[in-house]
Formats: C-alpha cells, structure tokens, sequence
C-alpha cells in the first residue's frame, strides 16, 4: 500500500490552511437543538459536501481491507481540503488524530470535524479477552466495564468511534469470526450486545472517555454457508427474526448510534444493498435515529455478487437501500453526485444519510470541540493504566470455562498444590506473549501479553520447567494465512517428552495461535492444528497428569482429549493478562466461574450444531435407538461434546425445588420461577443459573429449548439461595406465522440449572 507521512502533509497544508468557519456560528449555539443546528447546516450544505459527509477512507496504516485503487494519500489529503470526507477509519494517536482533524475544521469551506473509526473489538491496546470469551462470562457488569475500559483508551487515543459490538449470531466454529461475537445464543447475545454498547458509549457520548459504538454486521454475516468467510447467507424469515435480529434490537434499544451492514447476500440480496434490512426494519420498524456504514469495500463489492453493474450503479443501490457511509468503496465520492442529478437517486435521501451522521457528530461534541479527544497527557495517563490492566486482568479470570477436572488416583489436579511439585510446562502457546492479543488488536504492541510461563514463574513454591515440545504454526502473520503454516516438525518432541517423564503434573497449553481465528479466517477443520495432537498423545503416553489448557478463538472438537486427559481448561485468547489469570486459575486463587456461550462439537461434520435447536418429525426416541430412521448421524452421537452454558467450578452446585407461582397465565401475563441453588462442594465459588423454556405447539415451530434467564451467583461453601426468574410477554413471545411477535397460547415446559441439559423441569400453560 503506497503511503504518505501525515506530518510531512500537514507541514505543506499548513501555509494554506484559511479559517473559514465564520459563516457557521450556529453550529456553536448553545441555545439552538442538535436537530436545529443540523438543519441549519445542511441548509447551507451543497450537494457534493452532503455526499462527503458519507465519504469514509482508510488511515493511512493499518488497512483492514484490501485498499482499492485510487486509494493513494495524495488523493485523499485532496478530498479532505475539498470537504470530501465525513470520516476516516484507522487514523490513530492523539497527534495524528489532532493533524487530521486540524485539515477537515480549518481547511475546509464549512469546517465540519471528521468523526475518527476504528476496531476496538476487545481492547485498544490494554487488550481484553476476545469477545467469544468475554461472554464466556456470562457477566454483563464485567463486559459492560471491558466496554469502557476499551473506549477509555480509545477516546484517549483520539478515537471517536468503535466498529463493536459485533453482534452476530452463529452456529458454525468454522466461520472464523466466532470469536468477535457472544456466541450461538439470540437471548444471551442481546444482553451483551446491550451491554456492550453501553460500555462504549457511558451515558454521556461527550464525555472524553465514551465512544460511538456500531453494531455489526447487518445482518445474518454469522450464518455464512459452511462457515466459509463472505459466503452466501440463506435462511427463512423465521431464523431471521427470531435468531439473527433479536441482538441488533437490543443495541437499538441500547442507544448504539451506528450500524454497519455485511458483506453476505441474504436470500438474494447483497445486505449492503438490501433496503428490507436498512430501511424498513432498522430505520422504519425499529426507528434507528443513527447512520449504517458500509462495511470495508462492500458497496463495490455488490458488483461482483453480480448485483450492480459497476462501482456507480453500486452506489446508486447502497444509497437508495440505506447505506449512509461507504467505507472505502469510493461509490459515494465518485458517482453520487451524478446520481442526483441525473435523477437516480433522491437527494432527500442523501440529505437524511448527512443528516444522520452530522446529529452522530454533534452528539459525540466534535462541534463543540473537534479536539476533545485530543489530550495528550489524557493519552500518557489513560493508555496501559495499572486500573485498565486490572479490569482486563479480572475479566479474563471471568472468562475462563473450566471443562473437566476428573479425579486422577482419587485427586483432582486441580487446583495445583502451591508447593512441593514438580510441573512441566509444554506447548509453543505456553511461552507465546503475542496470540494472546487474538487478531483484533491493531492499537496494541506485539508480545506485550503476558505468558502462561511468566504468569505461572509468579508462583515459586513449586519448580517449573518449560519445554515447547512443538510449533503451532510456522510463523505467523496477521493477515496472510497459507496452508503452509501448518508446522510438521517434531524434533523437539522428545526433549518435552523426557521433561513430563519426570514431573508430577504437566501443564500443556494448546490450541490455535491468535491469527487462525478471525475476520478471513475460516477453517475446515476443528482439531489442534499442526502436529499438537500428536504431541499431547506423546505425553499422555508417558504422564497421564496433563492439565490441558486450550487457547483458541472457536470451539474446537478435542474429543480424545476429552476422553483421555482429565483436566481441561479453555483459557481462548485472553489479552494481555492471559498468563496471570491462566496461572491464578490453575492455582486456585480464582475459582472458574465461565460457562460455554457456544457448542462444541464432538467432530466438525456435526457443525452447525447449536443447543435451541429443532426436533424434527423423527427425534431419536430413546438414546439407545438402533434404527436408522431417526435424525442422526451412523458415525457420531447427536450430542455435543460440550454443551451450550457448560462449565464447571472447584466446587459443585445443587439444584432442587424449582417452584412456579401460577401454573396457568394470560398471553400478557407473568409467570415467577424459582429455584434453591446450594454450593455442595468445598470452595466458595459463581454459579450461572441459567433458565431455559420450550413453547411445545407453535404456528411456527419452536426450538428444543430457549435460553429466557440467567443469574450469576456467589455461594459460600454449604450456602444456599434462592434465584427468581420472571418469564413474561418479553421472554414467551416469538416470531410467529403470523409475521408478528405474539405469545401464543399453549403449554411450556421451564427448566432451570447449571447449564442447557438443565434437567429439574415444570409446565405451565398460557391461556387465550
Ligand atoms: C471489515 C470487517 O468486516 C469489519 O468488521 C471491520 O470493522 C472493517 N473491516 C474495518 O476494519
């Protein structure tokens, strides 16, 4: 990609910068309405400025998408003093930021500030757990915080902007973008997607510490065919609403100030040029007040899905679906204004599409003060904080699912005795300061996370030797992946082999490096890349007291390591405090409280496999059914290996007395469930009380179970207490034939427990 240094632009604007926002005194008056002053300004807007308030281009760094041609800086720097552009997406730092912006409020005729995008998915560059296992959490505090936390850092960074919370549901662990998203689950991913909007943007957008956020991508990006990265979407109107839209909802209902639409077609249409997804449900139905910005190159990508003819048709298509920003496709800059006057495309619409995104920028208080992000001690004291690194630290702790810790000789490996061990530390992501960062961190510096092995040497009471034992990948790269990576080396097998002979325990750290997973990272396979597996069979060969624990950025399918080794882990990509919180786990300062926010898979044929699914006209009628006409497979169980909301704790948790207090209710009526939980075990430790329905007749069929509640609870050993859930209009109704959202009256099954095999179960019914 050609580049231009921004300080050496900004020295040869600087003789001509001409201030000229005199004739906008208005957009400064604090007795006039954002809405007033809007108006007044796009009153006075020509057309061609309205178009480049919809025009975003790339930083000059950092490019996240393939860079179309024309894409040079010089152009850009041109448009810029034209007044050509409403945004730019990774320009970042405090002086680079200020420079940028210096340009779009001086040099341009009405000096209307650029609002500044970029990725803060999980972290800016105190990195956070990827967002798969933030939800692992199920603690919408704890995310909501990991939210500020991000935005804090982003803001204080010059940052006006994030493109998160990806909201997208998914059912796929091929599709490598799991890890961005909360997972399978439209119940439990509206909670986050909720959450984590407030996180960003506080509940005062102007304040220099909250940011704009943007749910993406709308909509059903998730549901890619065969999880394969940008593929085709196809799927009925009732996934559609019940599914993939119930989170997008919830960010609406949130306040989220922006949308980005996906690069997928669904059922037909390119999404970036679908006006049923923008214009009718989110503009009409759900009265979104924001913009949707394409996502990077997505309205000229509507002519290779053979949907426009060329980049200026595929303009006039995004313009009249809805798409109010075009992330670098150009189709706005280049052809819109033609458009308009050759009567193609309405100018109203071009006029609500600035609109929307000059009411965003005043509401963020870029007219007040374009540099109220731009504070350079701000920056100095915010960036890397000790309080940030806490709160990461603390999340990922929260993050952690602890999947089997079965007794070896009458003991649980877990947690490590303090003293007196001898432990062997293996595996290539054990010693890895970087894939712990995952693939979205372009604010952060490489190798800056701590490792399993510094975080583990922390605890000096036992002696810890570390050996690699094998690569993961060879090399790696952000963003080139070839399937030559795939490492075949096993010439340092046998040192790593000798070390776990002679300890008590070995600690194996497997699983995918931070760059498999992610955007254009799909895979076919859900195994341990590279020659891991045969790695962990070595050792287990000569030390079965192997503590696994997993780092990856989707549910993989370790189903021999779940029937040969006893302690699992998944400790995903936890960020820049992934080694301390790993090491606390395992050593029992911290009582692992996660629970799985997606299946995993037995094998990889039985993706897309996911907890609310359908039962079909032919259930296996009894596990132990023998004839083949039943919906299954003849090579593997129905079940998963791990279920939805799974995850155990040091300690165990009883449940009994599920009480409901009416057994029959109105269609508008409530119905209350309670539940005794006891912590039976010897630890204190969270439970996720988790309450699941059936709706057992619909007009249009209803899933095997739904997720309608969940709590998280601390219990003190031998404490119990009672949990409540309330299930109303909100929770029973659904998407119905009907085309509406209607409770339908009929019986429900309710059940409620530790994961989604919940099995302590009542009934009631609604009523007409
Ligand atoms: C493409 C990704 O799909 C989107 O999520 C991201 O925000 C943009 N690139 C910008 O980097």
């Amino acid at each position: 990609m050609k580049t231009l240094k921004l300080p050496i632009l900004v020295l040869l604007f600087a003789t001509t910068i001409s201030c000229s926002q005199n004739i906008t005194k208005f957009m400064h008056d604090k007795n006039l309405t954002i809405d007033q002053k809007v108006d007044s300004l796009l009153s006075i807007m020509t057309l061609k400025e309205k178009i480049g308030q919809m025009n975003q281009y790339n930083g000059f760094w950092n490019a996240t998408g393939p860079v179309p041609s024309g894409g040079d800086a010089e152009k850009k720097y041109k448009d810029l003093e034209a007044g050509l552009i409403g945004s730019m997406l990774n320009v970042r730092g405090v002086k680079e930021v200020r420079a940028i912006q210096k340009l779009a409020v001086e040099k341009t005729r009405l000096g209307i500030p650029l609002i500044i995008g970029f990725d803060v998915i999980h972290g800016y560059k105190t990195i956070a757990p990827i967002p798969l296992a933030e939800s692992a959490s199920w603690d919408l505090e704890a995310i909501k915080n990991s939210a500020s936390v991000a935005a804090s850092e982003a803001a204080a960074s010059g940052i006006n902007w994030t493109f998160a919370p990806m909201v997208d549901i998914y059912r796929d662990a091929r599709w490598g973008r799991v890890m961005e998203g909360a997972g399978e689950d439209p119940y439990l991913g509206s909670k986050i997607a909720y959450a984590r909007v407030k996180g960003f943007q506080g509940d005062d957008l102007t304040a220099p510490n909250t940011i704009a956020a943007c749910a993406k991508h709308f909509a059903a990006y998730g549901f890619a065919e065969a999880g394969k990265e940008y593929n085709t979407v196809d799927v009925g109107l009732s996934t559609l609403h019940n599914t993939i839209l119930p989170p997008f909802k919830a960010t609406v209902d949130a306040g989220v100030k922006t949308f980005m639409n996906s690069f997928n077609e669904l059922n037909g249409v390119p999404a970036t040029g679908d006006k049923f997804l923008q214009r009718d449900i989110l503009k009409g139905e759900w009265g979104f007040k924001g913009f949707v910005v394409s996502d990077w190159g997505s309205i000229g990508e509507l002519i290779a899905h053979g949907y426009a003819k060329d980049n200026k048709d595929a303009g006039r298509l995004a313009a009249i679906a809805g798409s109010d920003m075009d992330m670098e496709s150009h189709a706005y800059v280049d052809h819109l204004e033609e458009l308009v006057k050759e009567g193609k495309v309405d100018e109203a619409l071009v006029t609500d599409a600035a609109r929307r995104i000059l009411t965003v920028k005043y509401e963020l208080g870029l007219f007040d003060d374009p540099y109220r992000y731009c504070d350079e001690k701000r920056e100095k004291e915010v960036i890397g904080s000790k309080a940030n690194n806490d709160a990461v630290l603390d999340m990922a702790k929260k993050s952690i699912v602890l999947l089997k810790n079965d007794e070896v000789s009458g003991k649980k490996l877990l947690p490590l005795k303090k003293e007196g061990l001898k432990i062997a530390l293996i595996g290539a992501l054990a010693n890895d300061k970087n894939s712990p960062l995952g693939s979205w961190r372009l604010g952060s510096d490489d190798n800056t996370a701590v490792s399993v092995l510094e975080g583990m040497k922390k605890y000096t009471g036992n002696t810890l030797t570390y050996k690699k034992g094998a690569d993961v990948t060879v090399g790696e790269t952000a963003f080139i992946y070839d399937l030559t990576f795939n490492t075949t080396d096993k010439s340092e097998f046998a040192e790593a082999i000798e070390v776990a002979k002679n300890s008590d325990v070995v600690v194996m750290v497997l699983g995918e490096h931070g760059f498999q997973s992610g955007e254009g990272r799909s895979r076919t396979k859900l195994d341990l890349p590279g020659v891991q597996q045969e790695l962990l069979e070595a050792v287990y060969a000569v030390n079965k007291n192997i503590v696994l624990v997993l780092n990856n950025g989707r549910p993989l399918a370790v189903t021999w390591a779940d029937k040969h080794i006893p302690t699992i882990v998944e400790a995903w990509q936890l960020g820049t405090q992934s080694g301390n919180a790993i090491a606390q786990i395992l050593y029992g300062d911290y009582n692992p409280s996660g629970k799985l926010p997606m299946t995993f898979p037995r094998r990889v044929g039985q993706v897309p496999i996911y907890y609310n699914y359908k039962n079909t006209g032919r259930p296996i009628p009894l596990e132990d059914e023998k004839m083949v006409f039943w919906s299954k497979y003849s090579d593997v169980e129905n079940t998963p290996l791990y279920p939805f909301g799974y995850g155990l704790s040091y300690t165990s948790f009883a449940y009994k007395n599920l009480v409901l207090d009416k057994n029959e209710i109105p269609v508008n009526g409530n119905v209350k469930v309670s539940v005794e939980v006891s912590n039976t075990g010897n630890h204190d430790g969270e439970e996720v009380v988790q309450l699941y329905i059936r709706d057992l007749i619909g007009s249009s069929t209803r899933p095997v179970k739904e997720l309608k509640g969940f709590e998280k609870i601390a219990l003190k050993v031998g404490e119990t207490k009672t949990v409540t859930f309330t299930l109303d209009k909100e929770t029973l109704q659904f998407y119905t034939a009907n085309n509406k959202w209607e409770v339908e009256p009929g019986d429900f099954d309710v059940w409620v427990g530790g994961d989604s095999n919940a099995t302590l179960k009542a009934s009631f019914t609604v009523v007409e």
